[in-house]
């Protein structure tokens, strides 16, 4: 973290370190050559090219970026096993081609789209023989066994404290709380305890609770009592051998009724860990009901209710420019109870009812609400782009909503946009300010589902049922369409979405030169070249940049793009995904190569695509694959031109590049590289920073000039005119 902490400071103050000198060598035939006319302009590239995809999967959220630490704070979790990722609906076995997407049959109540025949990547006479990454790989460490037994039923993550002879029992009890969506809660009986023994619970949190170092923790909960109990309860952060307190608070006394109690909880200076669980104890007999256990570290900004600061710092080294969300297969769930439903999902945390996560298996506390999704879109100056919910379940069981259910739906979406972007004078708006957030949220981008290719059959009449309304109420709305079969109206845009391996991706970076200019434009709004896990290592790193060049090439269709899935929680049984952007545990966060290839690409775009060419593309002799791949992009506002180079190949390579348009390219470049010597190479949560971007300045570059590129590299010339 410290290190890319550096990378970024020394973009900023633009590093003077002197590397080395470009080689001069003249012109060579027969070597590959970039030809550019700066001056001749393609297209604009657009200003949200690079941004973020999320959705609740691998504990994104609880578990992830949302900073609450309790886990099943509302005692409604059901049990946990976690039975790993299954879609019942059949997912193309390659990556979605933006012509095949057909009409096909339902089968059994099912939508089956073919398999897509894969690219042949060019100048490859043949398909390489490595074995294609499967498209969704279940992660056997998901599947945790039914460890219900460790737990007492609906107590799931919460364990007994009982001291020396302490006789103590907890269970789940309902009492549905007015005015909130809390209906459980845990009944604490102590029958028998002395004042040098504690009886109680604790909560082991997300893979324990992580402690730092001098913080200040917000404890909270609710809480009333059985007549007769008047003592103290004491809420402790401690290791789970119970041997080292590391903060603790005292509430003297809980009342007969309800009541929401708050304390704060201070380390001193201790080593940080996650060994350690927060408990809740007495030391007098009685009976207390808890409800709505919580734990927050200070957070990103200091939101209440916010995400983990960490995690946001690391995220904004990508300078992200949009968020879309809330999915993903998490928008759609298996059935209406299991989908993301944003009016359940605002208002105080006590008023959502959580929710059951089916499509990646385990339950959601909804902490991260719509209103959450916009303070994070705020917070790192990203444009928000809501996906809605359209219809389509992934559960075989439903079929997709047509009719006057979809209308229902359609409302729902409106009012949507009407809470987030409405007036006081509006209900939904009104609804907004009673939530805490006067002004209206700028918004602009709309999404009607998420990859309802899944069901092309009935697509077309959804988007357009959509379409129609929202046009009529807000016609300014970007209206994306999840699937390209969209025919009774045009749609504003087209979200794609790439899963690639490392055998077709750098066929995938020459998808979109062919793509119909006819078409609408796209958002690639899920792309991933996925290898290995829990996040990708270099050699995904690598594919992703020659296909981010490909979309950088294409900047006048391709508008927006972002990488999925965002976030993976590495510990055992926390992934559902394999190959993810960002790995963590409860202390510590870390960038995949992929990572910091996009930050590369964010932080070095412009805003014009210039015209360019290559020649002599060099061909791997064992593999038949392209070696280089490159695009070039330029600043309008400051003449400065953007080339970034991937040189794919164990081989350094000599490439030369000729600029025209420019009147004097300046001798001096800043250069960032990242590179790997072995593709296998990767960050981890123990070596967070092995493949991080190196910045430098180089001499030696001009209108005309040759340069050696590295072996494994991905490279950015930012090049000057004097
Ligand atoms: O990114 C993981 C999943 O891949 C998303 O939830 C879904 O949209 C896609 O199929």
């Amino acid at each position: 973290m410290k290190k890319a902490i550096i990378y970024l400071s020394m973009f900023l103050v633009m590093g003077l370190i002197f590397y080395g000198c470009a080689p001069k060598v003249k012109f060579d035939d027969a070597a590959a050559t970039i030809q550019i006319d700066a001056a001749k302009v393609v297209s604009d590239v657009g200003p949200l090219m690079y941004g973020l995809m999320t959705e609740e999967i691998n504990y994104s959220y609880d578990g992830g970026l949302y900073a609450e630490l309790i886990r099943n704070r509302t005692f409604q979790s059901p049990a946990p096993v976690a039975r790993g990722f299954q879609r019942p609906r059949l997912q193309p076995a390659a990556p979605h081609d933006v012509q095949s997407q057909q009409h096909v049959k339902p089968v059994s109540g099912q939508q089956v789209l073919p398999a897509i025949p894969d690219r042949v990547p060019r100048g490859n006479p043949q398909q390489e023989q490595r074995p294609q990454f499967p498209p969704q790989q279940l992660n056997p460490s998901a599947v945790i066994t039914d460890t219900a037994v460790k737990y007492v039923k609906g107590l799931y993550y919460w364990n007994l404290i009982a001291e020396g002879d302490a006789k103590v029992s907890i269970a789940q009890d309902s009492i549905p709380q007015e005015g909130t969506a809390l209906t459980k809660c845990l009944r604490l009986d102590v029958t028998a305890v002395n004042n040098s023994n504690r009886a109680g619970f604790s909560n082991e949190g997300y893979w324990g609770i992580p402690v730092k170092p001098n913080t200040r923790y917000k404890a909270s909960f609710y809480a009333k009592s059985a007549p007769g109990f008047n003592s103290p309860v004491y809420v402790t952060i401690e290791s789970n051998d119970r041997k080292t307190i590391y903060a603790n608070g005292t509430v003297e006394s809980i009342s007969g009724e309800w009541k929401k109690y708050t304390l704060s909880l201070n380390t001193a200076d201790l080593k940080a860990t996650s060994d350690a669980c927060l408990s809740i104890t007495t030391k007098s007999p009685g009976t207390i009901w808890f409800s709505l256990v919580s734990l927050f570290p200070p957070s990103y900004k200091d939101r209440p209710n916010g995400n983990r600061a960490d995690m946001m710092t690391l995220m904004s080294q990508m300078k992200p420019a949009f968020l879309r969300f809330p999915g993903g297969n998490y928008l759609e769930g298996n059935s209406p109870d299991t989908r993301f439903n944003w009016e359940k999902m605002i208002g105080p945390v006590e008023a959502r009812p959580t929710h059951y996560n089916a499509s990646w298996g385990y339950h959601s506390d909804d902490g991260m609400g719509l209103l959450e999704f916009m303070y994070w879109c705020e917070d790192l100056g990203m444009e928000p782009v809501v996906v809605v919910f359209a219809g389509l379940y992934l559960g075989g069981k439903y079929e997709p909503v047509t009719g006057e259910p979809l209308q229902v739906l359609i409302k729902e979406a409106l009012e949507e946009v009407e809470y987030l972007t409405g007036r006081p004078d509006t209900e939904w708006g009104a609804k907004r300010i009673a939530d805490g957030r006067r002004e209206p949220f700028k918004l602009k981008y709309i999404e009607i589902g998420n990859e309802d290719w899944f069901d092309v059959m009935s697509y077309n009449n959804r988007y357009t049922a959509f379409y129609k309304a929202f046009k009529e109420k807000y016609p300014g709305l970007i209206l994306i369409a999840s699937a390209t079969t969209v025919k009774s109206v045009i749609p504003d845009m087209v979200d794609l979405h790439q899963y690639m391996n490392v055998r077709n991706c750098l066929a995938e970076a020459h998808r979109y030169d062919e793509y119909d200019r006819k078409m609408p434009p796209v958002i690639i709004g899920e792309y991933a070249t996925r290898e290995v896990s829990p996040t990708s290592n270099f050699y995904g790193g690598i594919c992703d940049a020659a296909y981010l060049t490909g979309l950088e090439r294409n900047a006048d269709v391709i508008k927006m793009t972002c990488y999925a899935p965002k976030f993976v929680n590495v510990n055992p049984g926390g992934m559902q995904w394999t190959s993810d952007l960002m790995g963590y545990n409860g202390l510590n966060c870390y960038g995949s190569p992929s990572f910091y290839v996009q930050a590369m690409f964010s932080k070095n775009i412009g805003n014009k695509l210039v015209s360019s060419s290559i020649t002599n593309v060099p061909i791997g002799k064992e593999n038949g694959f392209e070696e280089i791949f490159y695009s070039v992009t330029k600043e309008s506002t400051t003449g400065k031109l953007y080339l970034k180079v991937v040189n794919v190949s164990g081989e350094p390579k000599l490439l030369q590049v000729a600029i025209d348009g420019m009147k004097k390219i300046a001798s001096t470049a800043n250069i960032t590289r990242l590179s790997a010597a072995k593709l296998t190479e990767t960050n981890s949560i123990d070596k967070p920073e092995k493949i991080i971007p190196v910045f430098f300045v180089e001499k030696g570059f001009g209108n005309k000039f040759v340069y050696n590129l590295p072996a494994y590299s991905v490279n950015v010339f930012e090049l000057k005119g004097e």
